[in-house]
């Protein structure tokens, strides 16, 4: 009987690594490929550019596979046990890093049959993230930058969005990273593209102008984008606006449900602000989902109740309200300086809904790590002035340290060398 032979894979970008390792495979009998699904890869690494369906085309059509399967975690464990396959094939890059205790299970999972893990030499001088870092240079299209959102959001427990107001915040966010953890996307905020001109969050700066920032932005980055529409202006006027962002690539857009002279949240009952009706609101929401061509866009309502002190009874009346009409997501909004109203808001509005994504902006009440939220059921947190607000105290100091020392010896120690401003943009020199 034909030996079985099976090969756990992401197989994005597939290059002539992935070929050795099927070419090897092969030899030894009938190759099973576990490919690992979004949720899979992106609990260990960025999401793939292609979805399990187009990776899986890929792979049913190479010479030498003879069939592919779903591999759910990371872990081979629960696939190895249900086929029991005298081989594994892996190259010998898992021996160190975050898969080295994958290896050691799967050593230790084959001994129960019997079974032998293969590890041909790893193919040098071409990598997935070699190929990953080209690809970020070669940029991305509005449908794949488009998609990529709903993916995270259904591959990731919760998701972390950093605020970007012009394309060189774009750029740290689109690169930044930290234990091999980065965020997922970006926030268009009102209130930081609005102070980056100089101007008021009132909604003073027209979507033409927010629209022109995020197209500097996406210039130079490939991460998704959630946009911050303040109150999407009146229905007949936020269809446009729908249409537009969607045309571009961004994935979502958050509307808030206010009206009049909007004023920014973290003000509160500080200086007057309006809720709008349920049914007004409901209406732009629905309005806007007609609008919308594609699948992928989102549209997230914004509950603005606790914010102005309107209670949880609201809140949690208006989530429902919202979803019904339509709305893709909810963002639950808070001032308070301790997370306790949003994680009550969470629970009750998880009794009800399972799978409608909730975003949260947790400014004021910044002690609870994005973990904790994901606990509460959060999907989408939203750091969403801390680029910009980073920014302007350095720019201060250094303005204010050449005013006093008459020159600028004393501010270079705060600053980016010449040297490295110089080679932080490829193409530079
Ligand atoms: C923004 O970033 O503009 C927001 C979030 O709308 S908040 O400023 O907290 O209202
Ligand atoms: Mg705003």
């Amino acid at each position: 009987m034909n030996k079985k032979v099976y090969v756990g894979m992401s197989a994005d970008l597939i290059h002539p690594g992935h070929m050795n390792i099927i070419k090897e495979a092969s030899k030894l009998g009938e190759v099973i490929i576990g490919l690992l699904t979004d949720e899979a890869i992106a609990s260990y690494k960025r999401l793939p550019y292609m979805n399990y369906e187009q990776r899986k085309e890929v792979l049913e059509n190479i010479k030498g596979v003879s069939k592919v399967i779903p591999q759910e975690t990371l872990d081979y464990r629960y696939n190895l046990r249900k086929i029991k396959p005298d081989y594994v094939v892996h190259g010998t890059d898992w021996r160190e890093g975050v898969q080295a205790k994958v290896r050691e299970q799967v050593i230790e999972t084959l001994k129960e049959w019997g079974g032998e893990l293969v590890e041909p030499e790893y193919t040098k001088g071409i990598s997935s993230t070699k190929l990953n870092q080209s690809l970020k240079e070669i940029g991305t299209t509005p449908d794949i930058r488009r998609a990529r959102l709903r993916r995270l959001i259904k591959a990731k427990d919760t998701i972390r969005i950093m605020e970007v107001h012009n394309a060189l915040s774009g750029l740290i966010v689109e690169n930044i990273k930290v234990n091999n953890i980065e965020f997922d996307g970006m926030w268009s905020s009102s209130l930081t593209d609005s102070t980056a001109k100089g101007k008021p969050d009132i909604e003073a700066v027209d979507i033409t102008s927010r629209i022109s920032t995020v197209n500097e932005i996406f210039e130079v980055t490939t991460k998704p984008m959630i946009f911050d529409a303040d109150t999407g202006g009146i229905a007949e006027h936020f269809v446009f606006t729908v249409r537009n962002l969607e045309r571009i690539g961004v994935s979502a857009v958050i509307i808030e449900d206010k009206t009049g002279l909007k004023k920014n949240s973290l003000f509160g009952n500080e200086v007057t602000q309006t809720q709008d009706s349920i049914e007004n609101f409901c209406h732009k929401i629905n309005m806007g989902k007609r609008a919308q061509i594609t699948d992928d866009f989102m549209i997230i309502a914004r509950i603005e109740s606790l914010i102005l002190e309107k209670g949880m009874d609201d809140a949690i009346t208006r989530a429902k309200a919202y979803v019904e009409a339509g709305a893709d997501g909810i963002m639950i909004h808070s001032r308070q300086k301790e997370p306790t109203e949003i994680l009550e808001f969470c629970k009750i509005f998880r009794k009800e809904y399972n799978d409608i994504p909730i975003a949260v902006v947790p400014t004021s009440y910044n002690q609870i790590t994005a973990t904790e939220l994901s606990e509460a059921g959060v999907n989408i947190v939203i750091y969403a002035n801390h680029m910009l607000r980073a920014a302007y105290p350095g720019m201060i100091n250094v303005a204010k340290s050449i005013l006093e020392h008459d020159r600028s010896l004393e501010a270079e120690k705060d600053l980016l060398s010449i040297k490295e401003i110089l080679e932080l943009i490829p193409g530079t020199k």
